[in-house]
């Protein structure tokens, strides 16, 4: 070594010496300690902002503050508990009449009145329950029953056995191709390769959609973190996707319209991001959002970007047709790379069946599982199911090819007019309302316009 860098080293080593001669040894042991303990602290409180946001991170530390209160966190935990008690215990007197065993001799045919007796005692859903059943109308006769009898046709078959059960591997492939087109298949700008499968549901769909993207945007761009951005009025299936595919989901608020936020989902982000999300309509609010300007900035910046049309699949596009104005939402809008549309909603199929489509084999490819060193044979599924109900997607395929183009723009005039007097109604209430001292004149007008509605319906 250099005799000067030497010395150099010497007088840094005699002056570090003679100033740390003045401070006890206990405290030169604990201060780096008391350092790292900061520097993490300050780290994990970091993250936390990051991760959160600073309104929810203050939001955070507020709240435990306020459960340092004396007595406060034990209310709290307390009325928890009383939560939790409540839904272990909820209807257990009447679950005690449930079986729990097989009954030692068989019922036979008898099960079929015994059935019919426990579908008295549901709630008369038939036409009443909006969100919950898309077909009206009584259950034993037109669409309701046609459906029926076309899924008990078929409801020993399964298209896992693609060999053995070719009439419901064709519905699917037909239900899919015929979904396709509705959305946008057969316009050159979807670059003619648009694919998917059935599935038996909307959550399934957005779950493979997401899951396909996760593995695509590894391979192609080696994401190994992958985080994924949804409007807040996002369905929370991609929750689940999230916690199932172990992704970073960023919910970000809408804009005042209620609509996916574009410039907000952009600040959002970064190297690691895979996917963007857009929904035609929203369930919260029945808003569509700006699905173009998604496409754009999923298109910028090379990621996916998925629509969920679980809603308004078998809808906006006989809106559209009707020449109702309706914003581009389907693959015609560059950037978009998978849909997912709801066969068992506004499709009128039986519930348990749905769509999701890519925009190409390349996407889809991530969302089949092919095992091929298997002791059972070579295993290929393409859902998350292994077996698969032939009898919904049989349901599915006759409830499409019975309405037919002319049955969904039906439906659609008259859902669309419906939603217009509704509207109209709503803003006649307010006013009313706002009108009115008590309210009074508020709920009379609201029972007025549902019944009107019902009718129309
Ligand atoms: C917009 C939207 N996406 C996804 C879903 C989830 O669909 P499913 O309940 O069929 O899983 C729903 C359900 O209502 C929805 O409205």
């Amino acid at each position: 070594m250099d005799s000067s860098v030497k010395s150099f080293l010497l007088d840094v080593r005699a002056f570090a010496n003679s100033f740390l001669s003045e401070y006890e040894p206990l405290v030169l042991v604990s201060a780096p300690l008391i350092a790292l303990f900061v520097a993490s602290m300050l780290q994990s409180a970091l993250q936390v902002l990051h991760e959160n946001g600073l309104k929810a991170t203050l939001l955070g530390f507020f709240m435990s503050f306020v459960k340092l209160v004396p007595g406060v966190k034990s209310y709290i935990d307390a009325e928890k508990q009383k939560v939790v008690d409540k839904l272990q215990s909820g209807g257990k007197s009447v679950r005690e009449s449930w079986r729990t065993e097989l009954p030692s001799t068989g019922l036979g045919v008898g099960v079929i009145e015994q059935m019919k007796d426990e579908k008295r005692k549901d709630v008369a859903w038939q036409g009443k329950c909006s969100g919950a059943v898309y077909i009206g109308g009584s259950e034993c006769e037109g669409h309701f029953s046609l459906i029926n009898e076309a899924c008990s046709m078929f409801a020993h078959t399964n298209p896992l056995h693609m060999d053995v059960f070719q009439s419901v591997v064709r519905f699917e492939a037909e239900v899919v191709a015929m979904t396709a087109a509705m959305l946008g298949s057969k316009k050159k700008s979807s670059g003619g390769q648009i694919c998917g499968n059935m599935t038996s549901g909307g959550t399934e769909s957005i779950l493979l959609a997401v899951k396909s993207s996760r593995d695509y945007m590894k391979t192609t761009k080696g994401i190994k973190k992958p985080e994924m951005i949804i409007p807040e009025s996002a369905h929370s299936a991609y929750d689940k996707a999230a916690q199932y595919f172990n992704i970073k989901l960023w919910r970000v608020p809408v804009n005042k319209e209620f609509q996916a936020d574009v410039k907000a989902i952009r600040r959002y982000i970064n190297r690691n991001t895979i996917l963007i999300v857009g929904s035609a309509p929203g369930f919260p609010h029945g808003i569509v959002d700006p699905i173009e300007e998604l496409g754009q900035l999923a298109s910028s910046f090379d990621i996916c970007l998925h629509v969920d049309l679980c809603l308004g699949g078998f809808v906006l596009p006989f809106a559209n047709k009707l020449g109702y104005p309706i914003p581009p939402f389907d693959f015609s809008v560059k950037g978009v790379t998978s849909i997912s549309a709801d066969v068992h909603k506004y499709g009128l199929a039986p519930k348990g069946t749905s769509v999701v489509l890519y925009r190409n084999h390349d996407l889809r490819k991530h969302q089949f599982v092919a095992v091929t060193e298997w002791s059972g044979g070579l295993y290929v599924s393409p859902t998350i199911a292994g077996s698969r109900p032939g009898g919904l997607i049989a349901g599915a395929w006759a409830s499409m090819i019975s309405l037919g183009e002319e049955g969904y723009l039906e439906n659609t005039k008259k859902i669309m007019e419906v939603s217009k007097r509704l509207q109209k109604g709503c803003c006649f209430l307010f006013f009313s309302f706002s009108l009115s001292e008590k309210g009074v004149l508020f709920v009379w007008l609201f029972l007025f316009y549902f019944g009107d509605w019902k009718q129309g319906y």
